[in-house]
């Protein structure tokens, strides 16, 4: 109990901290005080990511890793599953909520973002980070296959984006983070509409963070190289690839999600006021290789 009382008496004395350095910031007319007043409302209450394919891979470790730093997971999923749990104390595991939701449907999205930010606390951020990887030679790529590609990767991001607008604002802004691909700046055999989605991501990413920072919203694109996943799982089984991707990334290894996942988390919790648009690469240095 006392331990308990001592750890809120903490965190009561870092809210007012922070509320200080708030009012000083304002009455000096200084840019941080958005970022002050989000983590200022997370010492308040747990806040709430809505984060997109969250069931397995990338999305799952994202979806854990900030559930293990206190946040409110809304998981979207088209199964409804939510990631596997081991990682997490009871508590925390807790904190993941599924909502059954195919990105490309529209309405299911927004809904599951409307009941997200009902909640105590409203929305604090999204995390586009469902996709898929079709690929093949492009002279013989069907043109419906490309589309698909685009309308999961690209189309939706956009579609989920414009849904959480209006909560984000309600809710004093927020932050958005696209899950991207290096492969936006490489020219890769049989990844026309992947690398073309992928692009596009990255480009939807700088625009919306220009026309939405003055609402106090703020984008950012994380594009990894290659992470171990059931996406590329038959290529990095296939020993001649492998060898020959180790041999392209100077830290000689593919990535892990849960890497992908604490550059993630740390866009939410880090204080970075003045970062919105960029794409981020967590590739291992293999796209900046000569
Ligand atoms: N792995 C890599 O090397 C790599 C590299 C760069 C970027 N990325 C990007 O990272 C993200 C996650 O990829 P991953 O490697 O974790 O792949 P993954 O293991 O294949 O997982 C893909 C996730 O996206 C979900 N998804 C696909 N279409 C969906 C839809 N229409 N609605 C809702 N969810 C949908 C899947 O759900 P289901 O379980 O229902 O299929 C699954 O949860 C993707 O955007 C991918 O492009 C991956």
């Amino acid at each position: 109990m006392l331990k308990e009382n001592c750890l809120s008496d903490v965190k009561n004395r870092t809210a007012a901290t922070i509320d200080r350095r708030l009012r000083s910031s304002a009455a000096l007319g200084l840019g941080y005080t958005l970022s002050l007043s989000r983590k200022a409302g997370l010492m308040r209450a747990a806040k709430t990511i809505a984060v997109t394919g969250a069931n397995r891979g990338i999305g799952a470790a994202i979806a854990v890793e900030l559930a293990a730093r206190g946040y409110r997971v809304g998981c979207l999923t088209r199964s409804g599953a939510l990631p596997p749990t081991e990682a997490l104390n009871d508590e925390a595991a807790s904190r993941l909520i599924a909502y059954p939701c195919d990105v490309t449907d529209e309405s299911a999205a927004a809904a599951a973002l409307a009941e997200l930010a009902a909640a105590p606390g409203g929305l604090a951020g999204l995390v586009n980070n469902a996709g898929i990887l079709l690929h093949g030679r492009s002279e013989s790529f069907a043109t419906a296959d490309f589309q698909q590609v685009m309308t999961v990767n690209a189309t939706a991001v956009f579609g989920l984006c414009k849904a959480a607008f209006p909560h984000l604002v309600a809710n004093g802004g927020g932050d958005i983070v696209n899950i991207g691909s290096f492969f936006d700046r490489l020219g890769a055999r049989q990844h026309t509409a992947y690398a073309a989605s992928k692009a596009a991501v990255g480009a939807i990413t700088r625009s919306l963070a220009v026309e939405w920072a003055s609402r106090g919203i703020r984008l950012y694109n994380v594009a990894p190289g290659y992470v171990a996943t059931d996406m590329n799982r038959d290529a990095l089984g296939e020993p001649r690839f492998r060898q020959w991707l180790e041999g392209r990334i100077p830290l000689r290894r593919p990535g892990r999600p849960e890497e992908v996942a604490r550059l993630v988390a740390a866009l939410f919790t880090e204080d970075l006021p003045f970062l919105t648009g960029e794409t981020i690469y967590l590739d291992g240095g293999q796209s900046i290789n000569q």
